[in-house]
């Protein structure tokens, strides 16, 4: 599958075939596309405990619970529990040692290293306090999880990010380190839903979200551009699709699942 189509085929896929295990290859293909993003500093801070829901205890299912459509853990075959170690940033220093030892940072080698030490890691250690708050670190967590996401796709998989609020039990359940913070729990499983899932989910308006050169100019749309992302699948058929609420009654039933929940 082409990048484009990836991105507009991925949905939230709420409904996954509970008795269909899913492949470690392909889990381990998503853990390498996350692996692969891009971190400030090359810090890597992203880490995730992957939960296979038949061979983990029921206490264990019940710390990842989800308060907003719960019943999607009790479903999903995979979960992946994605997380924050700030402790990756304490040897920050170590990571941008190896940028410029791979090449990828400076231009000289040894005056780039002892730049590095001189200048620019003690500027990040004082700083860090509030590097940790400027929300970067978890940006840098989102693109991989993004990106893992879409190697879901690619494979066949669907997945849906769900926010976490048991953050102590988890940690204890799973051995997460003081240092863990809880981001997204993430199901994983092949879809009992239709590939369009009801349609592209609605989004704001392009030019309300995106500006040129300054706020309160539109990026321009041009309808050509428009036509060429619906041939390459980036732009799909919105929701709702007609036959839409035929295939959430039949989900309701196989699955067993309330009308809220
Ligand atoms: C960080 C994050 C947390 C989310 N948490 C939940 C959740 O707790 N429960 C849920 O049903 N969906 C959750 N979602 C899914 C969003 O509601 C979903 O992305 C949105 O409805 C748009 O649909 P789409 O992803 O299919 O385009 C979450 C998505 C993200 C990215």
């Amino acid at each position: 599958m082409e990048v484009q189509e990836a991105i507009g085929t991925r949905r939230s896929y709420r409904f996954l075939r509970p008795y269909k295990p899913v492949e470690l290859g392909k889990i381990q293909r998503m853990l390498e596309a996350a692996r692969r993003a891009s971190f400030w500093g090359n810090v890597g801070a992203l880490r995730a405990v992957v939960v296979r829901r038949h061979h983990v205890s029921r206490e264990i299912m019940d710390s990842l619970f989800a308060a907003v459509a719960g019943y999607q853990i009790d479903i999903a075959p995979v979960i992946i529990v994605w997380y924050l170690d700030w402790h990756a940033l304490e040897v920050q220093g170590d990571r941008l040692h190896e940028l410029v030892d791979a090449r990828a940072l400076g231009m000289d080698k040894e005056a780039t290293h002892d730049a590095l030490d001189e200048i620019l890691i003690p500027f990040f250690k004082a700083a860090m306090d509030h590097i940790k708050t400027t929300g970067l670190t978890e940006l840098d967590c989102g693109q991989g999880i993004a990106q893992a996401t879409l190697v879901a796709v690619d494979q066949g998989l669907g997945t849906c990010c769900l926010g976490s609020a048991r953050e102590e039990a988890i940690r204890q359940n799973l051995g997460l380190p003081d240092s863990a913070k809880v981001l997204v729990l993430q199901t994983v499983g092949y879809p009992a839903e239709s590939k369009e899932a009801g349609g592209q989910r609605p989004r704001q308006p392009f030019s309300e979200m995106f500006h040129l050169d300054a706020v309160g100019n539109p990026f321009p749309e041009d309808p050509e551009v428009v036509e060429e992302m619906k041939e390459s699948g980036l732009i799909q058929e919105p929701a709702p699709l007609p036959w839409r609420e035929d295939e959430l009654k039949f989900i309701q039933k196989a699955l067993d699942i309330p009308d809220v929940g």
